[in-house]
Parts: C-alpha cells; sequence; structure tokens
C-alpha cells in the first residue's frame, strides 16, 4: 500500500528519490519522506499529506547526498502525521528504516526496547525494526547481518528497506511474506530499489523481483541476494521489462485516469494480438498457460476470484465460462473466500484476478486454495507480481501500467481475456462449435474500433456527469452479462465521487431497492438489445412509474429507449457476451467527469490506495 524507494550511486539521490515518489504516489498519500545518507550523517525530511509537501520541505531546507531511501505512505498503525511519516530513525539517528506492510507482533517487540530505554518518536508499527537494528548495529555486524538478525523477529507482511551511517553506501531492501513488493533496478554505478516498475522505468529497465524471504544488498556497485531463513547468498535472475517511461507518464491528460480510459482501443489490441492460432482457429495462450487439453477436459469446477473491481470481472467470468464452456463455476471475495473453510473438489481450477497481483486477500486466497489442492490460474497485469509467482498458470492483461487508483483499461482486459478464455476452454470441450467460436472471435477483433466508438461519446457522457453531479444516490441496473457491469459502474461513481452509488441486478429492484427510488434519484440502467432487454425495459418503467430519473445505456440503433429515458448513452452493438467491455466505458466515463466536476483528487481517490498489499 505504501511506496517504496532507494538510490546508491553518484548523483544527487535527493531529486531521484522524489522522482520516484512521484511515480508511486497511487499507493499511498498521507505523508511522504526521505533519508539521505552522506559524509557519516542522516538527514531525514518528512511531511504530512501529498507529496508536494514534501517537494516544499526540501525547498526550505535542502539536503543532498549520494544514498538515499524515500517513502509514500498509507497510514495503517498510527494516523497521516509527520511524526508517523517514514522514514523512521533510531535514538541516535544513525539508521532509517522505510516500511509497506504491517508488522503484527510490534507491540511485543516494543515493550523490552521500551524498558532499554530505547526512546520511540512515531504511533507506527514501523519504529520498532529501526530500534532493532539499533541493538545489532552497536556490536559493530555490517548492516546486512544486522538486519538478517532482525528481520525473522517480525510477524506480518512486508517489505521494508534500511540505510545507516554505520555502514554506508548501501541499502538493504528485504520482502517478508507475500504482501508488498521489492524491486531492485540496475543501473550503470548506480542501482535502486523500488516497490514497483513505474518508479525505476526512468532508470532502467533491467530488474530483478524479491520473492517472499529474500534480501536484497544494493551499493552502487552491485547487488547481492541472501535468503532470510539462513542468510544463504542465493542467484536472482535479471529480467528486462518492456513497458517504457513514457506509457507512464500522463501524456497530456488530465489525469491517468482519463489517459488510460482511452488507451483502451490500443490495450484491447494488444490483448487480442496473437491468441487465436491462425490455421485451427483456436485461442491460445502464451507459454504461461501449461494447462493440457486432457486437463480442460476433466475440469469439474472453476472458483473465481477477485477483490473490488477485479471481483466484478470474476463475476462476469463465471457468466462467460458457464455459457460457453459449461463448466459450474463460483465467483467469490477472496477475504471471505480464505476464511470461510471452503471446499476444493478433484479437477478444481481457481481463477484469481488481480491488475498488481500484490493484493493482499487475493493472494491468501489463492494461498488457501492451493493449499487444498486447487490448481491456480492467475489473470495479473504486472509482470514478476506475487500473484504470477504462486500461480501454476498466468495469462498477463498487456494493459500496461496502471497508474490511477481506480482500475478501468486493466478491467477492460480482463473481461477480454475471460472472453477468450472461456472460448479457449469450450473449444477444448466441444461446447461451441468451429463456426460459433469463429463469429465470436471475429466479433472480438472488432472491439477496438468499437471502444474508439463509446469513447467518441465523451462530450455526451461528460454533459450527463455534470448535470447530475449534484445527486446524493445514484442507482446502477443491469441484468444478465451487464448486472457485474452495473455493480462495476456503482463501485467506480462512489470510489472516485464520494457519493453513496449502489449497483443491483434489476432483478432484485421488487424485493426492496424499490422503496429508495423518487425524482432525486439517477437511475443507470444497461438496456442493450440482448436476452434481458424486455425485461429491462419492464424495469426503466418500473422506476419511471417512481419518478425516477433514468440513463439509459442503449444499443446505436435503438430508437424506442428514448421514449423510455430521460437520457440515452448510445454504444454500438456488439454480442451480448463481449458488451461488458463496451457498456462499462461510458460509466467509467461517467464516474469520472463526476468527480472531477466535484473537484475530486480522480487519481488519488481519499483514503484509497492502488497495491491493497495488507488485509
Ligand atoms: C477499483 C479498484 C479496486 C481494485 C482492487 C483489486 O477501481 O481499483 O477495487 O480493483 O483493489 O486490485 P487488484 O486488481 O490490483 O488486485
Amino acid at each position: 500500500m505504501c511506496g517504496i524507494v532507494g538510490y546508491v550511486g553518484s548523483r544527487d539521490a535527493t531529486p531521484l528519490l522524489v522522482n520516484g515518489l512521484r511515480r508511486l504516489e497511487y499507493r499511498g498519500y498521507d505523508s511522504a519522506g526521505v533519508a539521505i545518507q552522506e559524509n557519516g550523517h542522516l538527514e531525514v525530511r518528512r511531511a504530512e499529506g501529498k507529496l508536494d509537501n514534501l517537494v516544499q520541505a526540501i525547498a526550505q531546507k535542502p539536503l543532498t547526498g549520494r544514498s538515499g531511501i524515500g517513502h509514500t505512505r498509507w497510514a495503517t498503525h498510527g494516523r497521516p502525521s509527520e511524526q508517523n511519516a517514514h522514514p523512521h530513525v533510531d535514538c541516535g539517528a544513525v539508521t532509517a528504516v522505510i516500511h509497506n506492510g504491517i508488522i503484527e507482533n510490534f507491540a511485543e517487540l516494543k515493550a523490552p526496547l521500551v524498558s532499554d530505554g530505547h526512546r520511540f518518536s512515531s504511533e507506527t508499527d514501523t519504529e520498532v525494526v529501526v530500534h532493532l537494528l539499533e541493538e545489532e548495529l552497536k556490536r559493530g555486524r555490517p548492516l546486512e547481518e544486522a538486519a538478517l538478525r532482525v528481520l525473522p523477529q517480525l510477524e506480518g507482511a512486508a517489505a521494508l528497506a534500511f540505510l545507516s551511517v554505520k555502514d554506508p553506501g548501501k541499502i538493504v531492501a528485504a520482502r517478508i511474506s507475500n504482501a508488498g513488493g521489492v524491486i531492485v533496478g540496475y543501473g550503470e554505478g548506480e542501482n535502486f530499489i523500488a516497490s514497483d516498475i513505474p518508479a525505476l522505468l526512468e532508470h532502467t529497465r533491467r530488474m530483478t523481483f524479491l520473492d517472499p524471504g529474500e534480501m536484497a544488498v544494493v551499493t552502487a556497485t552491485g547487488v547481492s541476494f541472501r535468503r532470510l531463513e539462513d542468510g544463504a547468498q542465493i542467484e536472482k535472475a535479471v529480467q528486462q521489462i518492456q513497458w517504457d517511461a513514457v506509457s507512464a507518464a500522463k501524456a497530456g491528460y488530465k489525469h491517468f485516469m482519463l489517459k488510460e480510459i482511452h488507451e483502451q482501443p490500443r490495450v484491447v489490441s494488444d490483448t487480442l494480438i496473437g491468441r487465436v492460432e491462425r490455421t485451427s482457429g483456436r485461442v491460445v495462450f502464451d507459454d504461461d498457460l501449461k494447462l493440457t487439453d486432457a486437463q480442460v477436459r476433466s475440469l469439474q469446477r472453476i472458483t473465481l476470484l477477485g477483490c473490488g473491481t477485479a471481483g466484478y470481472a470474476a463475476l462476469a467470468g463465471k457468466y462467460l465460462i458457464e455459457r460457453l464452456a459449461k463448466i459450474p463455476c463460483d465467483a467469490e471475495i477472496p477475504s471471505e473466500y480464505r476464511y470461510r473453510d471452503p471446499v476444493v473438489t478433484g479437477d478444481h481450477l481457481v481463477v484469481s484476478l488481480t491488475q498488481s497481483g500484490e493484493t493482499a486477500d487475493t493472494l491468501g486466497a489463492m494461498e488457501e486454495a492451493k493449499k487444498r489442492g486447487a490448481r491456480l490460474l492467475t489473470f495479473v497485469n504486472v509482470m514478476g507480481s506475487q500473484a504470477s509467482r504462486l500461480a501454476d498458470d498466468v495469462i498477463y492483461l498487456h494493459a500496461g501500467p496502471e497508474i490511477s487508483v481506480a482500475s478501468t483499461k486493466a478491467y477492460t482486459t480482463m473481461l477480454v481475456d475471460l472472453y477468450l478464455f472461456a472460448i479457449y476452454l469450450a473449444q477444448r470441450r466441444g461446447t461451441v462449435s468451429a463456426e460459433e467460436a469463429g463469429q465470436l472471435l471475429a466479433e472480438a477483433f472488432h472491439l477496438p474500433t468499437l471502444i474508439d466508438a463509446v469513447l467518441g461519446e465523451e462530450p455526451k457522457v461528460k454533459a450527463l456527469a455534470y448535470r447530475y453531479h449534484q445527486a446524493r444516490d445514484f442507482l446502477f441496473l443491469g441484468r444478465g452479462m451487464n448486472y457485474p457491469t452495473a455493480l462495476e459502474g456503482a463501485h467506480k461513481l462512489k470510489e472516485l465521487s464520494y457519493s453513496h452509488a449502489e449497483g443491483t441486478a434489476a432483478g432484485e429492484m421488487k424485493h426492496g431497492i424499490n422503496a429508495l427510488i423518487d425524482e432525486t434519484l439517477p437511475v443507470i440502467a444497461i438496456a442493450l438489445r440482448d436476452s434481458t432487454y424486455k425485461k429491462m425495459r419492464s424495469n426503466i418503467q418500473e422506476v419511471r412509474a417512481r419518478a425516477g430519473v433514468v440513463i439509459a445505456v442503449a444499443d446505436d440503433d435503438d430508437e424506442e429507449i428514448a421514449e423510455h429515458a430521460d437520457a440515452v448513452i448510445r454504444v454500438p452493438h456488439t454480442n451480448e457476451l463481449l458488451s461488458p467491455a463496451l457498456a462499462v466505458l461510458p460509466l467509467h466515463l461517467f464516474a469520472y467527469h463526476v468527480a472531477d466536476r466535484r473537484g475530486n483528487d480522480v487519481d488519488q481517490p481519499r483514503n484509497l490506495a492502488k497495491s491493497v498489499t495488507v488485509e
């Protein structure tokens, strides 16, 4: 949830760290800080609130040096304040620590330190680590040896990095358990660490990803790796990252979210490319899907898991797979799944969906499923992320870096990949004819053009968002394939606008939700000409009969719908199973423009963070 960066080399570390933090701010933005070590001194600057406050603090009291660490925080233990901002230092301001995650046993570790006279200056769980290190460093141990003694004492999920004047020109970074990524980036005569790829892209594409239980010792001239369990030296592969710095920048858009929405024609093309074998017309995934055709044929059940937006993709995946491949599916919330004693039967595939690949709840549920004997497949965007290592099979989303906290293009690519995956399963199980599969795939390849057309409707969506931006409540209705779309539309509006919004299956209205409807309630109804169209039109009439305001998302040639709605947003027609990838676009744009009109921070909504690496 928090972002960590580090630099050792011959350049001035401060601007490099601040730039890195700028790219990680989406992970947390309650406070930020840097620690720089030079000439036997450690200097720290910290500030509550957004990174710009830290920039001001540094401008007022500059600090320079050639090694340093930086942090942007999403508060867990201790309210957002300068005092609780990282880095934290020991009693003698000799060593600094930054941390992403939660140290569950910090209270037990702290008590003896306090009795021994250590002075704590924050309410965080993190500070205990630097006082433990202080004890070890006093005994003259190098930083990595001290860390090897301290880190095994910590319980919980964490990524940490240390810098000390006792062992200058060195950063020690470690990853404990699943949550909290640490990446090492390699430069010429300089090296970096960060929690996420975008913070490093400006400097290098050569990176190594720490696995849980591993530590990196980083100096300007080299990087070595140790195992936390026994301190043994280990070799780690260097990976070449394909993303470039340009694709991780705003490119003239007011917000990352808007840029990411407009990238969708391209990323959906990237998702489709290479996924259909020319000769056979069969869907193929790259080498990371190792399921054999025989295993696909014997699958008895699929459980799909995802948090928030990824969870709505999981629900759409259930509808798709059951419809095309006739395999019984469940869609589940990972934080429930992992603790509810789930039943895993033989030939059970558990599919996780995650943009970041670092969501603690999702990873926990995957581990639980694996323990119970399921085969794990993950649909993930970030290469090298923990989900991609935990899973037996991986399908990469090809969405490129998603920086905005609100997930948009990752959601669309999840929908497209799930559509392809359902066809893939159906082809191997013989539940679609070659002709039907060919037709479904041809429609998929047309999708980027259709997405482009929907994005052309943005001025109209914006006008509607401006008209209704002050409403206190919103209702999103969908049925069938677009029930998950209604849930996603409400979710996005809530997280960005801070208004209350509810998404529901339209058939459920009469069981309670109808009581909410009056003339102040905008109701966004997805009413495409599919198998649920007539039912949906009746639901719209029910809303109108109770004076609700209806905004319909409808097919571009549906003339009739205008009689039933106060406003209509048009999308081009595609097949029902693919339609969620189009219908969601105006809903994302609507949420964006309502939030922007309200003056909210669209890319960094309050109380949220991009990578949710705590439970
Ligand atoms: C919604 C949103 C969150 C994430 C959720 C899962 O816009 O951003 O609901 O979808 O936290 O994140 P990943 O996909 O990284 O596992």
